[in-house]
This record gives structure tokens, C-alpha cells and sequence, in this order.
């Protein structure tokens, strides 16, 4: 990996109104930092005290020293905490005020800092606006940082984490499903993926029956991308699939959302569907030998008099039918017919992102996002572990076999939406697409963690990014265990 002490990075940076900022990371020697002696005094003196306070802020004219405490138990608690101040500080960039971190040698605090204070200083501005037009910010790493981190992945991965936001917060009448489809094919160039779209005709011939009933109301065709990263280097052989849900808008369709249904936030509901293509992008960018999947169902949900209504009976592509009673619940009709495809691939582990259910978001907020799967338990220990340390925390809920019977229809396999009682919402969802899923799957509901009301620390207002570090980390150590 290449290290990038002693170079200048430049980063894509948020706010265009800021001009670019120096940081310079510095770690070991609190002389680096040059300061006067009365500075000196003051900074050994805050650090002799054995106060539970993280770092110690010199505010000068010219710029601000963080000089982080050492001491602290090294793990992703502590590792969130340096995120979180890495942002307090990115607050503070004013013009051409230079910010310097002095870190005692601890380049994992450091790399957290950096990541805080670089995804801290998102702002989506303007629509259509993107983040290459942007002020750039330079990282200058000092030379005396001892270990080799892998600085440049924070640099594609932020990049990776922005341009999702940046897809997100685009209103819908900039992003259609065509719009994605040129975006992935944009992307996939720039970031060395293949990329191929079935437009409508070829949705058509695969009889993908749960897109083109979701598609029916608009008048914007589907489309349906797949991407492949495939090195020569690879170590496994079968891919990882990463499946997004691409509901460019979600109208809820003939039955249509009410204001506090958060229908004016419904653009967000391609955010799955950002998440895989920026992580397979961020994947190929830094040249993870790993084979990686991606594939994004995409269509509006509207409510035009060619729409699917309630009650109607459709056929996904693998040939079961589904009662639709609720027009509303369209993401899994969608992810239906994607899931079945996926297993042409023979994958290794499919792992989809949707906005799925209001009820994920009501049962655990935003602090997390719900999963559920029955993806092996190795499997769900490392999608764990890869969760704990990019703090995009996720909490498994339970695909009890008995929850099918909540699905059951008089006159299909079975309804889009619980028969019976209305609770459990997520994991009926859940069971639904378990019933297109193969035997290694992995369902992330992120409606509650993917579009913030209010700024959360480097977690910006409106689209968050969320999933593109969470797949990242994930697939780089899967690595690992196909040696
Ligand atoms: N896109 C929504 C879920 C959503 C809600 C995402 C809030 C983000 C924030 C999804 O398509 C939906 O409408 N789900 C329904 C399902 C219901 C009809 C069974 C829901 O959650 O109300
Ligand atoms: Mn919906
Ligand atoms: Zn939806």
C-alpha cells in the first residue's frame, strides 16, 4: 500500500466556500508541532493531568494544534471518538487556516481524525453539483509518521463516501433510473469496472416481473445494472454480490405516502443502490484482489393509471408470484428480481442495502442499521466486526421460519405485505426476500441510516453514505480468508 507521508493529497472537499485547508499529521514528537515555550509549558501541564479530555487545542492565529492525548484503550470506541473530533475540527477550517494534529506516534488515532475531519466537511450545496468541482483539501503528511497506513485508501474511500451522499441528496428530477445507469457506467471507467445496463426490452426477456410491475406508473423506463470487478488477482473464485435498491423516488405508488410517511425525502430511496456502486468502485480503485458483484435494480415508483394496483398478481423472474397489496412495498419486488438473478453467479455471499421499511428506522433509529440473513455464522461474526469498526453499527433481527405464514395469499405464493398482524415490519420484508434469496445472503435495511434530519457529528444532514466503508472494510478482509 502505497503510504503517502511526506506527499500532498488532494481530496475532494465539501464546501465550496472554503478555501483549500493544510493539515498537516504529524505523530511521536510534540516538537514538531513548533511551539513557543510558553506553549510548550502550557501543553506539558494539561498533559500531565490525568484528565479523561482526548487532546489538548492550541488556537492560534495562523491555525489550531490538536495534541492527542495518548493513553486511551485503543478500539473502535476510541477510534469513533478521534472521527467525532476530527470533525469538531473540520467545523473550524476557516480560510487557508492550517490545522495540525500531533499524535504520540498512534497513526491509527490519526487516520481516524483524518476521516473524521474529511467527511465532516461534506456540504451538498447545489444540486447537480459534484464533489470533483470542489475546493480541493490538502493532506500533508509529515514524514515522521512511523507505520505505513494506508492513507490513499482514506482518500478513495471518502471520495467513494461523497459521491453516494452527492447521489443521495440529487432531487429526482436529476437522477432517474436512466441518470444512474450513465452514473455507474461513468464511474465504472474511472474506477476500472465493467459496467452493462439492461435497458427495458432486455428487463422484458428475463421476465424480471417485480421491476417492470414497480416501473409500470412511470413514465421513465427501468434499468438494471450490473457491474463486475474481476482481477486477475483475485483469491476467490466465486464473487461477492452486492445488491442496491435503485428507487430513484417512491411516490408509494397507488398507495400513495402521506406527508408524515416522509414522502419529501423519497429521492433517498436509491441509497442502497449508491452504497454498492461506490463500494465495487472504492473496491476497484484500490485494487483489492477480490471478485465483486454489484447489481442495482432501478426504476421511480409512481402513480400514473398504467400503475400497478392493489391486488394485483405479478411473476418474478424465478417464476413465483406475489399478491401486491400494498403498492407501497415496492423496494422488495424490485430486490426480488435482483436477488434471483444473482444466482447465475454461484456467489459466495450476496449482501443487499435497501431503504426498505419505516419499521427498521422505528424499531432502532439512526443509530444503526437492521440486518438479517442466513448467510453462515462466520460470515455474520466478520460483517459484524467490519460494522464495529467503521461505527456503521448493525443489529440482527430474526428470520424465524413461522413469519412466512404473515406473508400468505389466497391466490399467489404469497403478498408483498404482512396478511395478518402489522408488526414485525422489517423482518416480514425480510422474509420476503428470503424467499428469492440463495443460501448465503445477507439483507441490510439502512431506511433508518441512510438520510439524516439533522447533522450527526461527520454523519452530514440528508444523504449519509452509508455502506460504502462498512462493504469496503468487509471485502478487504474477506480477502483473508482465501489464501
Ligand atoms: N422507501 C420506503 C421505506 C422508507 C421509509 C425509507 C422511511 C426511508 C424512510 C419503502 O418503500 C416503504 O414505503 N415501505 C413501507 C412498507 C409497508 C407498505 C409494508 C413502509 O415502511 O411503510
Ligand atoms: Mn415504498
Ligand atoms: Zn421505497
Amino acid at each position: 500500500m502505497k503510504n503517502f507521508v511526506g506527499e500532498t493529497v488532494t481530496i475532494a472537499f465539501g464546501n465550496e466556500k472554503r478555501q483549500s485547508a493544510h493539515i498537516v499529521l504529524t505523530s511521536n514528537q510534540i516538537e514538531l508541532a513548533s511551539l513557543n515555550a510558553t506553549e510548550t509549558n502550557y501543553v506539558n501541564k494539561e498533559l500531565a493531568k490525568d484528565a479523561k479530555q482526548l487532546c489538548i487545542v492550541l488556537n492560534q492565529y495562523h491555525r489550531q494544534v490538536f495534541i492527542l492525548k495518548n493513553g486511551f484503550d485503543k478500539g473502535a470506541k476510541r477510534n469513533e471518538i478521534y472521527r467525532v473530533l476530527g470533525d469538531k475540527a473540520a467545523q473550524n477550517l476557516g480560510d487557508n487556516k492550517e490545522i495540525d494534529f500531533v499524535g504520540f506516534d498512534d497513526t491509527e488515532a490519526l487516520y481516524c481524525v483524518a476521516e473524521g475531519l474529511v467527511l465532516g466537511s461534506y456540504a451538498y450545496t447545489k444540486h447537480g453539483a459534484d464533489s470533483k468541482q470542489r475546493t480541493p483539501l490538502n493532506l500533508l503528511m509529515d514524514a515522521h509518521c512511523s507505520e505505513d497506513i494506508a492513507f490513499s485508501n482514506l482518500v478513495i474511500l471518502c471520495d467513494a463516501v461523497f459521491i453516494a451522499r452527492d447521489l443521495v441528496n440529487t432531487p429526482y428530477n436529476f437522477l432517474n433510473a436512466t441518470d444512474f445507469a450513465n452514473k455507474a457506467r461513468e464511474i465504472g471507467k474511472d474506477s476500472g469496472f465493467l459496467v452493462e445496463v439492461f435497458e427495458k426490452e432486455r428487463i422484458k426477456a428475463l421476465k424480471m416481473g417485480g421491476l417492470l410491475a414497480v416501473n409500470q406508473g412511470s413514465v421513465q423506463p427501468p434499468t438494471f445494472t450490473v457491474m463486475e470487478y474481476k482481477p486477475d488477482n483475485a483469491h476467490n473464485e466465486q464473487p461477492y454480490i452486492l445488491v442496491g435498491k435503485g428507487v430513484t423516488f417512491d411516490t408509494g405508488g397507488l398507495n400513495i405516502k402521506t406527508p408524515w410517511t416522509h414522502m419529501r425525502e423519497m429521492k433517498c430511496d436509491m441509497a442502497g443502490a449508491a452504497a454498492v456502486l461506490l463500494a465495487i468502485s472504492a473496491v476497484a480503485k484500490a485494487k483489492l484482489p477480490i471478485y465483486v458483484v454489484a447489481l442495482v435494480p432501478a426504476t421511480d415508483n409512481q402513480t400514473d393509471s398504467t400503475a400497478v394496483l392493489p391486488g394485483d398478481v405479478i411473476t418474478i423472474s424465478n417464476g413465483k408470484t406475489v399478491e401486491v397489496l400494498n403498492t407501497d412495498a415496492e423496494g422488495r419486488l424490485i430486490l426480488a428480481d435482483a436477488l434471483s438473478y444473482a444466482h447465475r453467479y454461484n456467489p459466495q455471499l450476496v449482501i443487499d442495502l435497501a431503504t426498505l421499511t419505516g419499521s427498521a428506522a422505528m424499531a432502532i433509529g439512526a443509530q444503526a442499521s437492521v440486518c438479517m440473513g442466513n448467510a453462515s455464522a462466520d460470515y455474520k461474526s466478520r460483517l459484524h466486526a467490519a460494522a464495529v469498526r467503521t461505527h456503521e453499527r448493525l443489529v440482527e433481527f430474526p428470520l424465524f421460519e413461522d413469519y412466512q405464514k404473515n406473508i400468505k395469499s389466497d391466490v399467489a405464493d404469497m403478498a408483498n405485505i404482512s396478511t395478518g398482524a402489522p408488526e414485525a415490519g422489517a423482518i416480514i420484508a425480510g422474509i420476503f426476500l428470503e424467499n428469492f434469496a440463495g443460501p448465503s445472503w445477507m439483507h441490510l435495511d439502512i431506511a433508518g441510516t441512510a438520510f439524516n434530519s439533522s447533522k450527526d457529528a461527520y454523519r452530514p444532514k440528508n444523504g449519509t453514505g452509508i455502506g460504502v466503508r462498512l462493504l469496503f472494510d468487509f471485502l478487504q478482509q474477506e480477502i483473508k480468508e482465501h489464501q
